[in-house]
């Protein structure tokens, strides 16, 4: 992730790359070299740095915290990758040491800065498509063997979470956006596909929203050879279907929208069959919105509550799969409800 940060912060014209940590410093002196800035393998002599304001945090998921409180301590603005971490726990200590030090701390959901997936909000906001009833996503990925084998922490339970914590995440955040908090999840979860990892692979989730509505997380990283990820919203004035970055139907009061569907749509790659075949503009856009929000004191777009909120409800997905009952929210150490379910699997 770090080279599409680098290229996003290159295109910046507000923005200036200082360096690059890596515990290797080998791959950090090769990403200098290719973007510029410097090398380190510590990252406390990348915070002693005055000219440093801003440090983005793309190490596996569950090795944010560390980096993150160090930088907050150091004054250091913070853009962390989704997760924001692997647990409530340690999330909340990111976002209370921000806080303390009055830095600002944004979760990179990049997908919110997707032109559709921005329309689509605004219109929620306008009211146009009245009252929104369901709400579904369906992520058929696929992921090779050797994707899981490059690095040791991913397929692991201790360092990425899982195929919902780590990639449906995104589509999670964008349902909680569009729709409000999750009430309640009962999920199943399995692995298919991948044998040798710890986590899931395949899972399918029932979100009960506060506002009454419902809807079906369906994602797998076992789908070959993939297809892009479909999200839609079933209103009391209409539907809006979005595949990828093409909307499909954006049907409102008896009207398909074509001059929307074709002014919001393009064909782009969105990660579905490879993890690197995406665009950095998502990350770009939310990279400026995080400089704009410091200029201007105000809250990032995407902050690190935004964060908490989806790793919520992700693990609130794995403790009904765990236990076979449907798990309400805010989560505590009680919010299994006794209910069990059969499964589908
Ligand atoms: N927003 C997105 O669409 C998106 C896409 C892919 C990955 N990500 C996120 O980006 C993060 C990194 O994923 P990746 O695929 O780039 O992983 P990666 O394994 O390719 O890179 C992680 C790097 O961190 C280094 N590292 C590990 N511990 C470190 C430490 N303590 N200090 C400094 N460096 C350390 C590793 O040596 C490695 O080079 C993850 O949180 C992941 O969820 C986000």
């Amino acid at each position: 992730m770090s080279a599409f940060h680098a290229k996003a912060v290159n295109a910046i014209e507000d923005a200036r790359l200082i360096g690059f940590v890596d515990v290797v410093k080998e791959k950090a002196r090769r990403r200098a070299e290719e973007f510029g800035g410097q090398a380190y393998d510590d990252v406390r002599r990348l915070l002693e740095r005055k000219d440093v304001h801003v440090v983005t945090i793309c190490t596996p998921n569950g090795l944010h915290e560390e980096i993150a409180l160090a930088a907050a301590a150091a004054g250091k603005h913070i853009i962390v990758e989704k997760p924001p971490e692997l647990t409530l726990e340690r999330t909340d200590r990111i976002i209370a040491a921000c806080r303390r030090a009055g830095v600002k701390c944004s979760t990179v959901l990049q997908s919110r800065f997707r032109v559709p997936m921005a329309a689509l909000k605004r219109t929620l906001e306008s009211g146009a498509l009245g009252k929104v009833l369901v709400g579904d996503v369906t992520m058929k990925w696929f992921r090779t063997d050797a994707y899981y084998q490059r690095d040791a922490w991913r397929g692991t339970k201790s360092l990425e979470g899982g195929m919902f914590m780590h990639l449906a995440f995104h589509y999670i955040d964008l349902l909680r956006w569009f729709m409000g908090p999750v009430k309640s999840v009962l999920a199943k979860t399995a692995r298919l596909l991948h044998h040798a990892i710890e986590t899931e692979d395949t899972g399918m989730a029932i979100l009960e929203f506060a506002s009454g509505a419902v809807g079906i997380v369906e994602a797998s990283t076992a789908a070959k050879p993939g297809r892009d990820v479909r999200l839609e919203l079933h209103g009391e004035r209409g539907s809006v279907q979005i595949e990828g970055e093409r909307v499909q139907q954006w049907w409102i009061d008896g009207r398909e929208d074509e001059e929307a569907k074709a002014r919001l749509s393009r064909e782009a790659p969105t990660a579905s069959g490879s993890e690197t075949a995406f665009d950095w503009e998502e990350h770009r856009l939310q990279i400026l919105d995080v400089i704009d929000a410091i200029r201007n004191n105000r809250d990032p777009a995407v902050t690190g509550e935004d964060g908490r909120n989806a790793l919520e409800i992700v693990l609130a997905i794995y403790r009904s799969a765990e236990t076979g009952c449907e798990v309400t929210l805010p989560l505590s150490d009680e919010s299994v409800l006794g209910r069990h379910f059969s499964g589908i699997i």
